[in-house]
């Protein structure tokens, strides 16, 4: 059944595969963004899906925003909170505002996103939340102890969510990708990539944003009802839990 759905950060990276998958499987999707206008009038050009911008770190921007893509496209039923940003650095070094902009955009945003959307998916009795974590959630990273923890917190938040939304027909579920070829990973210095990252992927290269995209349109989907409070791990056999 065709849903209306939105992906924050859905104009660029991993969630701009997201974006354009959900539409190609019917949806109704919004796409928000924080900051780079010339990359979401882009995107929306290239695909017809409408963005918005607000900052998913402020919750009264996060709940008019989302007040505003219901009067235009009526309730949300699948929210993929895809928003995050890096703020590397050893923690020798690591400053409070390194570690508050990533817990602020990375962890605070899921109550942000989620509070709003939450009581009309009960009501509905319908909804599909969908958070994108990461491989450094689950094993830990040298210079991203602010992201990691970030990270990791939202695999809490998403096992917590989904025992609370089960008996009102509502899954929660997280993605935790490995290193995909996004603006984010090739961020990173060459030399670091290769002496400390590439050589511990089993299969030997970046994922795709379009493979993380795949399965997010595969839990959003209604037939999957039974996966609640799961983590998909997709990171080319770099870390098996
Ligand atoms: N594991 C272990 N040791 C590491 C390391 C790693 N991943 N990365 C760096 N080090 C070591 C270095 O070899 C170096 O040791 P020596 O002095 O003995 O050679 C020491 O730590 C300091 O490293 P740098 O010289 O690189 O320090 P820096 O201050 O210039 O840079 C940094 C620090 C910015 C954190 C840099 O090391 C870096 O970018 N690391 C990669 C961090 C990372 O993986 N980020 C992931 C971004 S992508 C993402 O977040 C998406 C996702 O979800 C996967």
């Amino acid at each position: 059944m065709a849903r209306v759905a939105v992906v924050t950060g859905g104009s660029r990276g991993i969630g701009a595969a997201i974006s354009k998958a959900l539409k190609a499987a019917g949806h109704n999707v919004a796409a928000t963004y924080a900051g780079n206008d010339e990359a979401a009038a882009n995107f929306k050009e290239e695909t017809g899906i409408p963005v918005y911008k607000w900052d998913v770190a402020n919750y009264d921007a996060c709940a008019a925003g989302l007040k505003q893509v219901e009067a235009d496209l009526g309730p949300i039923d699948i929210l993929v909170n895809n928003a995050g940003i890096t703020k590397d650095a050893m923690f020798h070094r690591m400053t409070p505002d390194q570690w508050n902009a990533v817990i602020n955009t990375n962890l605070n945003s899921l109550f942000n996103m989620t509070r709003p959307v939450w009581e009309g998916m009960r009501t509905r009795k319908f909804g599909r939340v969908i958070c994108i974590s990461s491989i450094n959630g689950q094993k830990g990273q040298a210079g991203q102890a602010n992201y990691s923890a970030a990270k990791a917190g939202e695999i809490g938040f998403v096992k917590s969510l989904a025992q609370e939304g089960a008996r009102a027909g509502i899954t929660v579920n997280a993605i935790a990708p490995g290193y995909i070829g996004t603006e984010m990973v090739r961020a990173i210095a060459q030399d670091v990539l290769d002496k400390h990252i590439l050589p511990h992927i089993p299969m030997g290269r970046l994922g795709e944003p379009e493979e993380i995209a795949k399965a997010v349109v595969f839990l959003a989907s209604d037939e999957q009802a039974f996966i609640t409070g799961s983590t998909i791990s997709m990171n080319g056999g770099q870390y098996m839990v």
